[in-house]
């Protein structure tokens, strides 16, 4: 008798919230409250009625189970009537009207694989260091060691700042390690992600704005094991392990030796000759790398001698470019929501 007393209580209390859960009007709530605790015909009342059914012993428990149902009932009608009665919802709302579609936004392709880039060096125990945008003439050229003779240098290829004498739009971010190196000591363990500006014209491959991630090690010892060991880990890490890299001499005025660094070609492993992403060589060139030059070293005040590094540098359009395919990388700027929407 009193298990299926208790039994039916428990039902009630779930049926009682199934209930409250579609109330939407004062009507609705009135309904349910007069059904649960109407005086004479409420559900509460004929549990108590019952109570004289019930065995002397049992009755302490059974009252308990009532009461608690009770108070259950009161508090959860006591809630509802405080947020129909506060300012935040009107009892005149129509329940009746459509639901308001909320969109959620997502990553930009390019700041999805800024962050991925960013992740796989901070668990390399790098820190993250930021440049301005402006830069002054000598950081982003004179102290890199770029000779004047140098066509980067030429007013065909770099934003000048009109009336500023010396500042111009930075074309790489290199100039970072230059900022870094004067204000920190080493050891130095930095990438540094951000815009860069160049005057060319746009095409399915260049963009007068597009973004850079740089990487920069300093300390005593640092040679090129280093830095091959370091972005062979991360190609992998991002690209798959099955790929390898191909380190080719190469010439950057702030590093010597210099290398281009490129991965062997993941979609078709160097075995279509018509293959759409290296064009069938086989090799993808994705970054510009080479130990630090002494010069640059010197020109921030840091022993040569005492201290080597590497640096690197690579696009992020490029790197989102072959890795999702994206043939023309001004879709990734003209913010088509039928692009957005595929990597958001
Ligand atoms: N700054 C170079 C560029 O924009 C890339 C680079 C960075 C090369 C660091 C070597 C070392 O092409």
């Amino acid at each position: 008798m009193i298990d299926e007393l208790l039994n039916e209580i428990e039902d009630i209390k779930k049926n009682f919230l199934k209930e409250v859960k579609s109330i939407q009007s004062h009507m609705d709530l009135k309904y349910v409250r007069d059904k649960y605790l109407g005086r004479k015909k409420g559900i509460v009342a004929a549990l108590l009625k019952r109570l004289k059914e019930i065995s002397n012993e049992n009755k302490p428990i059974a009252g308990k189970h009532i009461n608690q149902l009770k108070l259950f009932v009161e508090k959860t009608f006591n809630e509802i009537n405080e947020i129909y009665n506060s300012d935040k919802i009107n009892s005149d709302f129509d329940y009746t009207l459509p639901e308001i579609e909320f969109s959620v936004g997502g990553f930009h392709l390019i700041s999805h694989i800024k962050q991925r880039i960013e992740n796989i060096f901070i668990s390399m125990g790098y820190h993250i260091a930021y440049g301005p945008e402006m830069e002054t003439e000598y950081n982003n050229f004179e102290a890199l060691n770029i000779p004047d003779y140098h066509p980067a240098r030429d007013e065909q290829d770099t934003f000048f700042i009109k009336d500023e004498k010396d500042l111009i739009l930075r074309t790489h971010t290199s100039p970072v390690q230059i900022r870094y190196m004067k204000s920190h000591k080493p050891p130095i363990k930095i990438i540094s992600p951000g815009k860069v500006f160049r005057k060319d014209e746009p095409d399915s491959t260049h963009s007068p704005v597009f973004h850079q991630i740089e990487g920069l090690v300093v300390d005593k010892g640092i040679n090129f094991s280093h830095l091959k060991g370091t972005l062979e880990l991360f190609i992998k890490s991002f690209f798959g392990r099955d790929v390898s890299l191909r380190f080719r001499p190469s010439y950057f005025p702030f590093t010597e030796p210099s290398a281009e660094v490129d991965m062997s070609c993941f979609l078709c492993k160097g075995e279509d000759e018509s293959c759409k992403i290296c064009k069938g060589t086989g090799w993808l060139e994705i970054l510009g790398s080479g130990m630090v030059h002494p010069v640059v070293l010197e020109n921030c005040g840091i022993d040569s001698e005492e201290f080597s590094g590497f640096a690197f540098g690579m696009g992020i359009e490029r790197i989102a470019m072959i890795k999702y395919g994206v043939t023309d990388l001004r879709l990734l700027y003209d913010n088509d929501l039928r692009l957005l929407k595929q990597f958001g």
